[in-house]
């Protein structure tokens, strides 16, 4: 439970786009070679907001699982599930919901910018009011301690952490919890045990950092000791109960440098995306469509690469001669825009090539995807259960 567990979760919202691609997704893939790994779908999540067009979530979330394959995550590296085919979540959910104060969830910056946002809707719900603490509780419940999300959800991971401490607050204290932590540190050995009253001293005492990292790292090392009393121990370092539930940090995903078709951001709201495995034909006709300087009116008239979009595109895709030939031919008038546009086309459809491969096998055999998600979906459920085990005996729940 002290290795890295990265957790990530994106709401079904249709097709991803290459701003997508080279935000998120291509960070998951790096990751899932350097960690433990869980990616899900956020069915529930996309309810909160459209729960009055319940037809699309399936399609959406098939298609988003396609996505992420095609985009390089493995199923061999990476655990992948939907949200909602584990219900501890949403009993974990209304757990901490028993803990978390209204002004908690109304102080969240999100909860109104999105009402405002999305005026168009009705947005005076429980289950919105709600939506970061269920996300809490899909971090919470696996004991994710990085969970790579946007700057956006960076007050989402933030909230995480104080429920988190509250409930290890609230329900950390078993009874007799010195009695079993003393019983524990029994248990190091007589070497180990000394050294971690030492350093649980110097930190309790002393406010010395270092030795409650030491401390932490001594426990990391033991072998011989079950999971409760290592939680224990844990817990007792820092004075208080029991560790249940363990704080996730945000790993801050740069923003992606992948502009719209406009110069603007790409997103869907502004119609101005490449989806992930969209048609060759398309992609060339959006690109070559796309709108260049404003002052280049003719094939004459030099232009100025700063103002025009496809610009950007050629900092994403092109290598430096590249940009240089665009830049040079830009300014003297040298290249016309459809030639500049070229090498941009080029590079976009050489880097979905292998993303419409990998794409294929699931959809001509849906039955393959079903089969990896229903997979990951078992492995999140058993990870679910054991944290959810502790989490109903602590609140009192453990009776038949
Ligand atoms: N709220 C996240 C988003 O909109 C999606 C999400 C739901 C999530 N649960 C999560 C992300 C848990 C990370 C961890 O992007
Ligand atoms: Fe844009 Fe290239 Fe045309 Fe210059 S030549 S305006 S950079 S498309």
């Amino acid at each position: 439970m002290y290795a890295d567990r990265v957790l990530s979760g994106m709401r079904p919202t249709g097709a991803l786009h290459l701003g997508h691609y080279h935000g998120v997704l291509k960070n998951w893939v790096r990751l899932q070679h350097e960690h433990e790994c869980l990616f899900f779908v956020a069915d529930w999540h996309a309810l909160t907001t459209h729960y009055d067009t319940p037809q699309v979530i399936e399609q959406n979330a098939w298609e988003m699982v396609i996505d992420w394959l095609a985009g390089g995550v493995d199923p061999a590296h990476a655990t992948i599930f939907l949200q909602s085919k584990v219900p501890e979540h949403a009993e974990l959910h209304l757990l901490l919901s028993m803990i978390t104060p209204l002004g908690w969830l109304e102080r969240v910056p999100t909860y109104k910018d999105q009402q405002e946002k999305l005026a168009e809707k009705d947005l005076s719900t429980y289950g919105f009011l709600g939506y970061p603490l269920l996300q809490a509780a899909d971090i919470l419940i696996y004991r994710a301690n990085q969970v790579p999300v946007g700057e956006d959800q960076v007050p989402h991971i933030e909230f995480t952490r104080e429920i988190a401490r509250r409930f290890n607050h609230i329900f950390g204290r078993e009874p007799g919890f010195e009695d079993k932590a003393e019983a524990a540190i029994k248990r190091l050995g007589s070497k180990r045990a000394r050294l971690y009253r030492d350093l649980r001293a110097r930190y309790l005492e002393h406010g010395d950092d270092q030795a409650l990292e030491s401390a932490r790292a001594l426990l990391e090392e033991v072998q011989n000791l079950n999971l409760s009393d290592r939680e224990r121990l844990f817990g007792y370092l820092e004075g208080g109960g029991k560790v249940i539930l363990a704080e996730p940090n945000a790993l801050l995903t740069e923003a992606s440098r992948m502009p719209g078709l406009d110069g603007q951001k790409m997103s869907k709201s502004y119609n101005n995306t490449i989806s992930l495995r969209e048609d060759e034909d398309s992609v060339v006709k959006k690109i070559r469509t796309m709108p260049t300087d404003p002052a280049r009116v003719r094939r004459t008239d030099p232009g100025e690469p700063s103002r025009c979009p496809v610009w950007t595109f050629h900092q994403v895709y092109s290598s430096e001669p590249v940009r240089q030939w665009a830049e040079a031919g830009c300014r003297s008038a040298g290249i016309g825009c459809l030639e500049c546009k070229q090498p941009v086309i080029d590079r976009v459809l050489e880097e979905q090539a292998p993303m419409r491969e990998r794409a294929r096998p699931y959809q001509e055999d849906p039955s393959l995807l079903r089969s990896i998600v229903a997979d990951g979906c078992e492995k999140a459920r058993a990870l679910a259960a054991e944290t959810m085990r502790d989490v109903r005996e602590a609140m009192g729940l453990d009776y038949d």
